[in-house]
């Protein structure tokens, strides 16, 4: 732990978030000099034989902590692991891959959208069929590529007949798409439809007509919701706007890298 404290120190985190127990006060003492701020602020002379037990939350963590994109693979892959053949809720009946998500775990801009659909159901990637066109050719205007931005779902298996996704399984699946953004860590994130944008945001009855183009915030990523591609190929009059709102996400995106 000590270690761990001071690789934190090392990076320029002076704090982190500490939980305290009567149980957790047992086995080595650590010496103030060895511990960050929060560790140091017990007093090892009236406790002479106490530790403390520091749980860096990994949420608060993604913030602060600089990951290589070697550790974001590997924290992803075993994410990956960790949903497994997933039998959480009954989307596992029927599909046929689990889709994770697709491109560079170090991407600046991820983009969220809803749920797979057969294209993506048969192959295990997103957006890989027409909508999935679509939101690539856009991506690719945008002077991107699908390999360098991270594409995945608030869902991550296919719904029968593409039917929306339930709040249950909205609420099940909502896990994984936090901790992707949190070991990603992008700058900018995009929302493609109002499924996608009320799951990540936890919100209801939005109206993605009038939430899109507006930056929202989730954990201080500025958020961009816009139209889902596949409402776009059925209302191409609102191409766009979505263009305009990738625009947007484009400058913020430049603006914090520079
Ligand atoms: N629509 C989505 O929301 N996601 C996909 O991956 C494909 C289509
Ligand atoms: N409804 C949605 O879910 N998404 C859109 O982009 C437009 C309408």
């Amino acid at each position: 732990m000590i270690e761990a404290l001071e690789f934190y120190r090392a990076l320029g985190v002076d704090r982190v978030p500490v939980t305290l127990g009567p149980d957790s006060l047992r086995g080595i003492s650590i010496a103030p000099e060895t511990s960050v701020n929060a560790a140091r602020q017990t007093e090892p002379e009236t406790m002479p034989c106490c530790s403390v037990t520091v749980e860096v939350d990994p949420i608060a963590e993604a913030g602060t902590i600089r990951r290589s994109p070697e550790d974001k693979a590997k924290l992803l892959a075993e994410l990956r692991d960790d949903i497994g053949d997933c039998r959480r809720c009954k989307l596992s009946e029927q599909r046929t891959n689990i889709v994770f998500g697709y491109g560079n775990p170090d991407a600046g801009l991820m983009f969220i959208g809803e749920a797979p659909g057969e294209d993506e159901d048969i192959q295990g990637i997103p957006f890989v069929g027409k909508a999935g066109m679509l939101l690539t050719r856009m991506i690719e205007k945008m002077e991107l590529s699908r390999e360098s931005v991270y594409i995945a779902n608030v869902i991550k298996c296919r719904p029968p007949g593409n039917r929306e996704p339930e709040e249950d399984e909205l609420d099940t699946c909502r896990r994984f798409i936090e901790r992707q953004i949190d070991i990603i860590g992008p700058q900018v994130i995009m929302t493609l439809g109002r499924i996608a944008l009320q799951s990540l945001m936890r919100i209801r009855g939005i109206k993605i007509t009038q939430a899109r183009g507006k930056f929202l915030e989730y954990r201080g990523i500025p958020v961009m919701p816009t139209f889902h591609p596949a409402y776009l190929l059925r209302n191409p009059a609102d191409k766009w706007k979505t263009w305009s709102d990738a625009q947007k996400a484009l400058e913020k995106l430049n603006a914090i890298k520079t």
